[in-house]
């Protein structure tokens, strides 16, 4: 499932630049050399970043 549609970013590439270090849309734009055009996934990228920072905090409990 696409994430982003304007630069063809996939949820599994969104997830990997997470578990690479991006912590901000920005640096997943970055991670695969474009970006942001219309920013519409923006919201979802900084939410599935957040899911991830929650999962960790979990994890570590
Ligand atoms: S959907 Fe990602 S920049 Fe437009």
């Amino acid at each position: 499932m696409y994430v982003c549609n304007c630069n063809g970013i996939r949820e599994r590439q969104v997830r990997a630049a997470i578990e690479a270090g991006a912590s901000r849309p920005a640096e997943i734009f970055r991670a695969h050399q474009c970006q942001a055009q219309c920013a519409k996934c923006v919201c979802e990228m900084r939410q599935m970043i957040d899911e991830s920072r929650q999962s960790l905090r979990f994890a570590a409990e």
